[in-house]
């Protein structure tokens, strides 16, 4: 048997490697607690259930969906952007129901990169970005985000060369890792550089409803001209507790919007109807959860960063997103650095090169533990002896 070359060239998944040594610890008898994975520990809400269940007694939802999502779910979702970010999509032409975003990130490469192109990704980044180019044959020239410009990439720092090569620009505010947000200024500068070159915009924005002490981020459809040069992905995931169930958006520019339905029309059938009818509910329907998932996450915030402040970690407070990214106080790499933090207090956290190089140093923590938990884990944190 030989399996593609590609498959080869796929990093490990850094996530599967953590969970194998938490199962090692595990079966050791050490009490592990993760806060690795950024998932939700808060519930769908009620009457977003409600609406799934009463979805699944219509025998219309259970027979295949269409690839392009029910028009009332494309409109809930016109609906929601017009409330929320005050801009206008058309839903037959600029909306597209998405398998949670990963779908879409993951599938939309097929419509940009031909074998070598380039593809400009972040460098601390989601991991996503960079595989889907290498899936389409495509090169990943990677920018850094660094602390000093506030994890927003220096556009003038790509080589016009590279720049002018490449089909696609990735960029994701508020950001997984390092939960830096990106103002309409910063937004509008992109279009700029994407009409400068001639290059799409493919912004991933499943954070913007993540966030504290009253900040809203904006959206990159909010910036001038941002229609006429990409879209962007959002998710139901983080917004109302909804991983599980796997629902998320493409919105923008129509003719990419096209090309991603052309694509998945090839690949898969749709996000199952009773599921796009939960999406519909949550867009829909009263907007407290995001609000109160926030206030939740926002008591976790201030414990965590205050305890990693008394430890020597170089971080900020978050304004959005539910991570915190925070610069190791030793001269240890991630890798080390987050082993020796399990093996010492069972407090598992993601090491930052997980997300590419410019990660090294740094580590993440995420806020989607329960608050009893991540407790025990500042206590341990606080009795650990850092050196
Ligand atoms: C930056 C980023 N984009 C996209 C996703 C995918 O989200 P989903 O497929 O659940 O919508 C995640 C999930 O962790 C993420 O962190």
């Amino acid at each position: 048997m030989n399996l593609a070359k590609r498959i080869d060239k796929l990093p490990p998944y850094l996530f599967f490697e953590i969970s194998r040594r938490i199962q090692e610890k595990k079966a050791q008898g050490v009490d592990v607690i993760s806060l690795g994975i950024g998932d939700p520990d808060l519930p769908t809400p009620q009457h977003v259930l409600d609406s799934m269940w009463k979805a699944a007694q219509d025998p219309v939802n259970h027979r295949y969906p269409e690839s392009d999502s029910l028009p009332e779910m494309r409109q809930a979702v016109a609906t929601w952007y017009q409330r929320r970010f005050g801009v206008e999509f058309d839903p037959e032409k600029e909306v597209l129901g998405l398998i949670g975003s990963k779908d879409g990130i993951g599938h939309i490469a097929l419509c940009f990169i031909d074998p070598g192109d380039v593809a400009l990704v972040p460098d601390p980044g989601y991991p996503v970005y960079s595989v889907g180019t290498m899936f389409a044959g495509g090169e990943s020239y990677f920018f850094p985000l660094k602390e000093e410009n506030g994890f927003l990439p220096d556009l003038d720092a790509i080589p016009a060369d590279v720049a002018t090569k490449a089909k696609v620009m990735w960029l994701n505010y508020p950001n997984n890792p390092t939960a830096a947000v990106a103002s309409l200024d910063f937004f509008e500068r992109v279009v700029a550089f994407a009409k400068k070159y001639d290059v799409a915009v493919l912004h991933d924005a499943p954070y913007t409803e993540v966030a504290y002490d009253g900040y809203r981020p904006v959206s990159f459809m909010e910036a001038k001209g941002a229609k006429d040069v990409g879209v962007e992905f959002h998710s139901l995931s983080k917004t109302y507790n909804m991983t599980g169930w796997r629902v998320g958006m493409a919105v923008g520019q129509p003719d990419i919007i096209n090309a991603l339905l052309r694509v998945k029309t090839n690949i898969d059938s749709g996000i199952p109807q009773a599921i796009q009818h939960m999406a519909i509910t949550a867009l829909l329907g009263p907007q407290d959860t995001p609000e109160r998932n926030s206030q939740i996450y926002a008591r976790r915030r201030d414990g965590i960063v205050s305890v990693l402040k008394k430890l020597g970690f170089r971080v900020e407070s978050p304004k959005a997103s539910f991570f915190v990214w925070a610069g190791i106080p030793t001269s240890e790499k991630s890798i080390p650095f987050s082993a020796r933090l399990l093996d010492e207090t069972g407090v598992v956290v993601t090491p930052g090169i997980g997300y590419g190089p410019s990660g090294e140093g740094y580590i993440r923590i995420a806020l989607t533990t329960p608050d009893d938990r991540i407790d025990e884990a500042m206590r341990r944190l606080e009795k650990w002896s850092v050196k």
